[in-house]
């Protein structure tokens, strides 16, 4: 068996050893911690993504043993692979840091201030970035682009203006599905996200461009405007699916399912499976299978403490338990009776109606007596 060829390289002063051929983020990924630099576009489980965004650039202080000039100007990590003694700076390196708020400068120049209604609020790659790197103010004076509406089916819900044109999801189509209808038209400032002519994306396998999406351009139609990330509690669980794999992140409020992900790693990705393939998930776990009843609840998902879904945590297995407090229990053993019971006041908040199962946003259809929706 030969011998596999190892390379020194050091990253912000730490020494690692990375078979020839990784790339510097993936070396700098193996340090963890801030010396990864973010990627907005690189994607380890899709062939060919990275070297779009420029959030990844890096300054290399040494080019390699043999030859220690360093490279002229930053370099994208995901694009760069390691040679022996190469030494690298990322947040060490003043430049860096100066480019990539440059970049995200950049990125955010037609980025619309959807944070406070936006799905992805919450996990978003971009919102972590600006809160990082971010200049509270725009120095662009013009008009922000527009987009005409595309529809993408019954499922997936596309926000044009917020893409950052990263190309993930193409790789997706591409990669997990027999047909891509749906990729990256016209250049320059007219590139956009579209199906040319209207089509729906509609294969099983389509579901993970929105898990794949950085943004909040692609998101769940079946989530869309129900809830927000941080309030809903993360639970692993799997099904026996004859489609894919069935591992997956359920993210129930109480006993309703609001949302079903693929299981995403510290980096954002789709998590790996046991045989070591990507855990892709299929549409129909992803979108149709909103009972907890569909699942076997394996145990809360482990969420960076960093993280603002964090904030959301709450005692007891979703689904299985429920909380032991009673209101008279932390109240003195004063029972509610001087409260007003909500659902006698309003028609609103009603509990058999499961807003994890209606179709698009609430309104006041949804809470009609005659809905079809109900639990
Ligand atoms: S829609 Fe999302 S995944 Fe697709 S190119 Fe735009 S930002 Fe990237
Ligand atoms: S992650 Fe390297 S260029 Fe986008």
């Amino acid at each position: 068996m030969s011998e596999q060829n190892l390379f020194k390289v050091t990253i912000d002063n730490i020494t690692i050893e990375v078979p020839a051929g990784t790339t510097v983020l993936q070396a700098a990924r193996l340090i963890g911690g801030q010396v990864a630099p973010p990627a907005m576009c690189f994607y380890s489980k899709l062939q060919g993504s990275g070297g779009k965004c420029r959030t990844c650039l890096v300054e290399v202080s040494k080019g390699s043993e043999k030859d220690p000039r360093p490279m002229p100007k930053l370099v994208a990590s995901c694009r760069t692979t390691v040679m022996d003694g190469m030494e690298v700076k990322n947040i060490t390196s003043e430049k860096v840091i100066d480019a990539r708020a440059g970049v995200v400068e950049f990125l955010l120049l037609n980025h619309p201030l959807d944070c406070p209604i936006c799905d992805q609020a919450g996990e978003c790659h971009l919102q972590d970035l600006s809160f990082e790197h971010g200049k509270s103010e725009t120095r662009y004076e013009f008009q922000r682009r527009t987009f005409k509406k595309h529809d993408l089916g019954k499922n997936i819900q596309l926000h044009m203006t917020r893409c950052i044109l990263c190309y993930r999801c193409v790789f997706t189509a591409d990669q997990l599905t027999n047909k891509r209808v749906h990729g990256i038209l016209d250049r320059g400032d007219h590139a956009e996200i579209a199906t040319h002519i209207e089509k729906s994306l509609d294969n099983e396998f389509i579901g993970n461009v929105i898990d794949v999406c950085p943004v909040g351009a692609l998101t769940d139609k079946t989530f869309r405007f129900k809830n927000r990330v941080w309030f809903l509690k993360p639970m692993d669980a799997h099904r026996d699916c004859p489609t894919c794999s069935g591992r997956v992140t359920l993210w129930n409020r109480g006993d309703e399912v609001y949302r079903v992900t693929a299981r995403k790693d510290q980096w954002g990705e789709v998590e790996d499976t046991p045989d070591g393939k990507p855990g892709w998930i299929c549409n129909t776990c992803r979108f149709d299978k909103k009972e907890t009843a569909d699942w076997i609840i394996e145990g809360p998902r482990e969420i960076s403490r960093q993280s603002v879904i964090a904030q959301g945590h709450y005692a007891g297995k979703i689904g299985t338990t429920k909380p032991n407090e009673t209101f008279a229990a932390i109240n003195d053993g004063r029972k509610p009776h001087l409260l007003m019971d909500i659902h006698d006041e309003s028609e609103v908040n009603q509990p058999n109606i499961h807003l994890g199962k209606i179709q698009g946003p609430s309104h006041g259809d949804t809470f009609n007596t005659n809905n079809t929706h109900k639990a």
